[in-house]
This record gives structure tokens, sequence and C-alpha cells, in this order.
């Protein structure tokens, strides 16, 4: 009997039992989305898991929406360069252009895989045109350290935004607004949707007004903005996906553990930065210490496993950022080259890991 394929992803959301108090609400209260009751409360308690005061947490339709109105908030119409990353996922480029600025990409850091200080400060000072913005990017749900990127907009002026998709485990909110997916691939998924979290009430509140047309308690247009809202429906799946939170995260505890000593020991791949360090994400990525990721990937299509280059060969590669400018981009290529995405989901257990592990192993040799 053929092995079955074991796929890279298998997104579970709260099934219909679960989601049916919440719906049953929705139909009494006749409310399906502008700010009703559900998404309220949804805030409320994402700013109790994060220690956030009530007012810092705005729920949107998406994290790409989210970075949009996250930037269009702390760099006004200000046009200029945004410095990120090349590596990551598209969606950070989009939300950049989507927000009027102008994508400037950096290398990041070889053990880390994110942005450094220095690399930014090194692009600022060598930039032809002013810089409104940076992106900082957490990879694949690494934690950022928000206090020191707090610091360095006050040191410097600039204005930084996390983009933290995947980073909701990790997560700590500072004053710059940090971005997180609620994607049905993310830990914590409400089917698309997103929140913005900072210690600045009052930019969360402009930030909810742009994603509602720019209305701010009344129908005037106060600020730039357009639809970005989160409808009651996906709030629904979020308050029964927090509900679920703790149990969800001791699977996937358990499931990086298995990982992270599945691959402790095997000479030619490590975990990405982080990876079993106590936060738990929806990915797991490895990393060969030789430019094999596409060879592996169709060698573990032969053996039946899926993966997946979640971020590609950086958006630098992607035709449609292939024309901005960038700074030497040498880690992101080296990256790109060797980082494979393997299958990360409940449904693993021990042996599916003892044979994705080996397979990957024998593929990082050929
Ligand atoms: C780094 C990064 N930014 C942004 C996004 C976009 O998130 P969404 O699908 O919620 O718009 C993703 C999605 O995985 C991501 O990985």
């Amino acid at each position: 009997m053929a092995v079955p394929t074991i796929p890279v992803m298998a997104p579970r959301l709260p099934d219909a039992a679960a989601l049916m108090p919440y719906l049953e609400e929705i139909d009494a209260n006749r409310w399906y989305s502008n700010f009703g009751p559900l998404q309220r409360r949804f805030e409320t308690r994402l700013a109790d898991h994060f220690d956030l005061p009530k007012d810092g947490v705005a729920c949107v339709g998406n994290c790409t929406v989210g970075l949009m109105l996250a930037l269009l908030a702390v760099a006004p119409g200000r046009g200029g360069y945004c410095i990120m990353p090349s590596y990551t996922f598209v969606a950070s480029a989009h939300a950049v252009l989507a927000a009027g600025l102008l994508p400037l990409f950096v290398d990041v850091d070889p053990q880390s895989w994110a942005v450094t200080q220095a690399g930014v400060v090194e692009a600022m000072r060598s930039a032809d045109s002013p810089v409104a913005a940076v992106l900082v990017v957490s990879p694949f749900g690494a934690p950022v350290d928000i206090a020191a990127w707090d610091d360095f907009a006050a040191q410097h002026g600039v204005p930084v935004v996390i983009d933290a998709a995947a980073g909701f485990d990790g997560a700590i909110a500072g004053k710059s607004p940090l971005v997180l997916s609620f994607h049905a691939t993310k830990v914590m998924g409400t089917g698309e949707g997103g929140a913005i979290l900072s210690r600045d009430g009052a930019m969360v509140r402009s930030i909810a007004a742009a994603s509602n047309f720019g209305f701010h308690d009344s129908r005037e247009a106060k600020a730039i903005g357009f639809n970005g809202k989160l409808s009651e429906y996906n709030a629904a799946v979020g308050l029964a996906s927090l509900d679920a939170w703790p149990a969800t995260r001791r699977t996937l505890t358990r499931l990086t553990r298995l990982y992270a000593e599945a691959l402790n020991g095997v000479g030619n791949i490590s975990p990405s930065p982080g990876f079993g360090a106590g936060w738990v994400s929806s990915t797991c990525n490895v990393v060969f210490d030789r430019s094999v990721a596409d060879a592996a990937m169709d060698a573990l299509a032969d053996a039946r496993i899926d993966s997946r280059q979640w971020w590609g060969k950086g958006c630098h590669r992607q035709p449609a950022f292939a024309g901005f400018p960038h700074r030497d981009l040498c880690v992101t290529d080296d990256l790109g080259q060797r980082v494979l995405g393997l299958p990360f989901h409940e449904a693993l257990d021990e042996r599916d890991i003892e044979r994705i592990v080996s397979a990957v192993a024998s593929a990082a040799q050929r």
C-alpha cells in the first residue's frame, strides 16, 4: 500500500459546535460588522492576553491590511522609503507599497534572520531619498525585541512597525505598532483576520478609525482610510480560537519539542532561530548546511512529504519587487538556497516526525 503523503500544513479552526454559541449571539444581535459586540469582546480578551490596556488592540480584516494601516498611521502621506528585509513573505512588501512608501530592501542577520539596527542605520545613511519608516519582520514567529526598536525609533526619529504575522505566541507589545495575522494557517486563527497591538492607545484608536473609512465617532472622514474591518463572524471564530488556545498551545509545544529533539544531532540541518525556545508558531523551518533547498524539496516530494519555502528566495527575487532598490543581500540569497519549511500540524505523531527528519537528513546529503 502506498505511504500517504504528509501535507506541509493542515489548518484546523474551531468546529461548528464550538462556534455555535457565538453564532447564536450574532443572530440575536443582528450586528454583523462595524465594531460589533463580538469584535469588542475579542479585543478585550486579546488586550488581557497581551497585558495591554483595553485600547491597546485594534482588530482588522487581515495582517496585510493591518500593516498598511499601521504604516499610514506612523508615516502619513510622507512618501519616501520604508527600510525592510527582503527575507519575508511578499505581503510585507505589498503593504509598504499600498501605504504609499517605497521598499528599500536590506539584508538580515545570519544568526537571527531579522534586520539589525546597524543594517538599518547603514541603509538610512546611504539612501538617496528620505526614509519614512522601518518595517521589522519577526522571522517565522520568533519574538522581536520591541523595547530596543522603540528606543531606535525615538533615537533616530524614524517610526518602526513590527510585522509579527506569525508571532502570536511570542509577541510583546510596545509603543511601535505590532501587527499579527489570524489567517487560518496561523496558530490562533479567525479564518482571515489580524490585530494591531500598541501601548499608544491614541494611535490604536486612530488606526481603528482608518480601518472604517476614517470615521471616528461621526460620519465625517477625518483621516485617510479604507475598509479594513474584521466581521463579527471572524470575531466569533477568534473568540472560539482563544477558548481553545491553552490546548492548542500544549499540542504545538509537544510537536515543537518532538521536532527539536529529532533535529538535534542531525549534522547537516538546523532548525530556524529560536525554534523550541519557549514559543510556538505554525511552521517548522530548517536550514541546510549547503545550498540544497530545491533539491531537498524534490527528494522529499519523492518520499511523499510536502515541503515549502514559505518566504521563497526573498522579495527582491519576486517579479513584482525586482525593480526596487536594495542593499547587499548575500545572507538573504544564501537563506533562499538553504531554508525549507517541513510539515507542521497537530496530526503529526512521533513516527511521522522521524520519517520526515530522516528523509530530510538523507536529502541533504545527496
Ligand atoms: C511575514 C508576514 N507578513 C504578513 C503576512 C500576511 O498575513 P495575512 O494573510 O493575515 O494578510 C504573512 C502571512 O503569512 C507573513 O508571513
